[in-house]
């Protein structure tokens, strides 16, 4: 069956694995990959499938809502699969007002641009939003996140992000715009910004920089390798039921010292020096305002009814994350210069 999908959020990290699965899947969809290029997109992320046929790139901000009608109305769009957002919670912390503006201002334009452009006529249309587990709020030391754990969010990206779903479910109650919500934990792998953890000290070990652990590090996430993400959403865009919320999770939870520690033995060895000697980086810093305790998901929703599992084992996929950053110098380079530099200084002034 032909398709023309919008992807919002092309250009970032989740998206362009996203992207590069459905060009390479389905030649017979049109993908519209629709991204601002702000200091966390790049087209570098997409070189190996820039010239299929079935591929196309939109420059435009999804907080402009006559460019989002604009579009709709250029292109036969079908379905959106909506990542496009502001997504690192410390700058949140800085500007909240961004989060606002992008997250919801521009995930509300992308729903009015397509409720507009299919006229409420919903046959064989969907708007998928790709959003967090962060929204659940925080866990204590025990319990799972489920689809039906009340929201709590609790950092400004996250209540931005919570926000957003709640606009998404309004517009299929209101509406009966039809769409799919899926909230995903951590994700890792390559072409992640390194201002998020994985890459960020990935990068420092390299540079022997320190290793800035927010607070005593006993803050547990879940990781799930990025391209299992990408299979659970395309699972979930042609097999999820319409109006539901589905978990993805890796079943892999981590207090954060224990996975930097796990990180720089895997370091030690691929840089041929002494085991230790990353970790005499490790710098404990002034904790993150409002920081969550702990995320933790149940995927078994999305498990029992798609058979979707992951597919990668923690230490394999670090490993691969690793060996991806160390033999991409050059893309490493190219994001940690400009910006990255005034960024780095503000976020990381003390040490
Ligand atoms: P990212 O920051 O790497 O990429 C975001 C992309 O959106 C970038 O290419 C950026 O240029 C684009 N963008 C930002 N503002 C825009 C605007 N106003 N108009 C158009 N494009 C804009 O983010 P990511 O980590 O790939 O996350 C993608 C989505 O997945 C987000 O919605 C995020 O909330 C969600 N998510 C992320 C994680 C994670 O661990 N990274 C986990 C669960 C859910
Ligand atoms: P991050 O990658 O920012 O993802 P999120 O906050 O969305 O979960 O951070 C993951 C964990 O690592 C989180 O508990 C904060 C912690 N962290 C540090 O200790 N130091 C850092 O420099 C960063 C970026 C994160």
């Amino acid at each position: 069956m032909k398709k023309t999908i919008l992807i919002t959020g092309g250009a970032g990290f989740i998206g362009s694995h996203v992207v590069r699965l459905f060009v390479n899947k389905y030649p017979d969809y049109q993908i519209l990959n629709l991204d601002n290029l702000t200091y966390a997109g790049n087209l570098e992320n997409l070189k190996d499938i820039e010239n299929k046929p079935n591929y196309s790139f939109i420059k435009a901000d999804i907080v402009d809502a006559d460019k989002m009608n604009e579009i709709f109305t250029n292109y036969p769009i079908d379905s959106v699969i909506h990542l496009a957002a502001e997504s690192h919670v410390d700058r949140s912390i800085s500007n909240p007002l961004d989060f606002i503006m992008t997250n919801v201002v521009g995930t509300v334009n992308l729903l009015n641009a397509a409720k507009t452009a299919w006229k409420d006529n919903f046959n064989d249309k969907l708007f998928y939003h790709v959003s967090t587990d962060e929204v659940y709020g925080s866990l204590g030391e025990t319990g799972l996140f489920l689809e039906t754990t009340p929201y709590d969010p609790r950092s400004p990206y996250s209540a931005s992000k919570a926000s957003s779903d709640q606009f998404v479910r309004a517009y299929e109650n209101t509406y009966g715009l039809p769409i799919v919500i899926s909230n995903c934990s951590n994700n890792y792998g390559a072409n992640q910004f390194p201002e998020k953890l994985i890459p960020l000290f990935i990068n420092n070990i390299k540079n022997k920089k320190p290793l800035p652990i927010y607070g005593d590090g006993k803050y547990t996430r879940d990781w799930l390798w990025v391209e299992d993400h990408a299979k659970a959403i395309d699972l979930i865009f042609h097999r999820g039921k319409l109006g539901e919320t589905y978990n993805i999770g890796g079943f892999n939870e981590w207090q954060n010292i224990d996975l930097i520690k796990a990180l720089c033995k895997l370091m030690d060895d691929k840089l041929n020096q002494p085991q230790g000697t990353s970790e005499t980086l490790i710098t404990y810093i002034k904790d993150r305002p409002g920081h969550d305790k702990r995320y933790a998901i149940d995927a078994t929703k999305l498990n029992q009814e798609l058979g979707w599992s992951p597919s990668l084992q923690f230490e394999e996929g670090l490993s691969k994350t690793i060996d991806w950053y160390l033999s991409n110098e050059e893309w490493l380079n190219n994001v940690t210069s400009g910006n990255y530099q005034n960024y780095y200084i503000t976020q990381y002034e003390t040490i």
